[in-house]
């Protein structure tokens, strides 16, 4: 088992956001995460890479309790998320964005961290990322001009810079278009097949149905079902939990 989480819960004021969640991720799976809008879906990412601690529980990783370790010691440990809304750095180059990824300095001064990056290597190397990711193309060109699709992609780049065994992402196909999310998705496949453990976080129900290996679903900040993708989408408890949240999934 790569991680493990038991009975992980947190609330922001009177939202209980996750509710005693107890969740295995095998090493090797591509596991989905869904649930409705506000389910707890970011909240429980969050509480995995430690941007958030929990009021209780405990989360193991790797034969570690980290449930009071701190981010970089995770992502040291092989842990790496992609957020639902990218922010990059929006005067950066895509490549340079990619190029200060993997850098201590990074959170501290962004600049200061381009600065200390050894170029040439740190360069090729962003590159090899941004051609896996299919947009090399734009490597020179400002963030702030690159369309979201470009962005999302990066984003899955700079996860990579850290060569992670764990992948996080929250919501990496939303605002993509349909040719765009299958080749992401197809992407994440690949990444899955060469040895990463994946979780996924997806609001487009037929690409996590048809990519993960495994599903599991939040409702109301508590794990309301898990197993075969098939099996999930067919209980009535989860299409209810769905249904319910009609019209709000933004
Ligand atoms: N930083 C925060 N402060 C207060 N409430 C939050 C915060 N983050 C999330 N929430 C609340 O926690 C619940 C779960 O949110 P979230 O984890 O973002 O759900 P999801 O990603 O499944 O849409 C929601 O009710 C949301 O409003
Ligand atoms: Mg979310």
């Amino acid at each position: 088992m790569m991680l493990h989480t038991d009975s992980v819960s947190l609330s922001f004021g009177g939202v209980q956001a996750v509710r005693e969640v107890s969740l295995s991720v095998q090493a090797g799976e591509l596991l989905g995460l869904i649930g409705p809008n506000g389910a707890g879906k970011t909240t429980f990412l969050r509480l995995l890479t430690g941007i958030l601690a929990p009021d209780c529980g405990a989360i193991r990783f790797q034969d570690r309790d980290i449930t009071r370790a701190p981010i970089h010691r995770r992502a040291r440990l092989g842990m790496a998320m992609t957020h639902q809304i990218v922010r990059p750095f929006r005067e950066m180059s895509l490549i340079e964005n990619v190029m200060i990824a993997a850098v201590p300095e990074i959170t501290a001064n962004p600049w200061r961290a381009l600065v200390h990056v050894r170029r040439d290597r740190a360069r090729a190397r962003a590159l090899g990322l941004l051609e896996r990711l299919g947009i090399a193309d734009a490597a020179d060109r400002p963030a702030h001009t690159l369309p979201l699709g470009y962005l999302k992609r990066m984003q899955v780049a700079r996860a990579l810079a850290f060569e992670p065994r764990l992948l996080l992402l929250d919501e990496p196909l939303a605002g993509l278009n349909y040719t765009e999310a299958t080749r992401l998705a197809d992407l994440i496949v690949q990444l899955n097949r060469e040895g990463r453990t994946v979780v996924l976080v997806e609001h487009n129900i037929a690409e996590v149905v048809r990519i993960a290996s495994r599903l599991a679903v939040l409702h109301n900040g508590a794990l309301l079902a898990e197993g075969l993708p098939a099996a999930v989408m067919a209980r009535a408890d989860v299409r209810a939990a769905y249904l319910g949240k009609a019209g709000s999934d933004a």
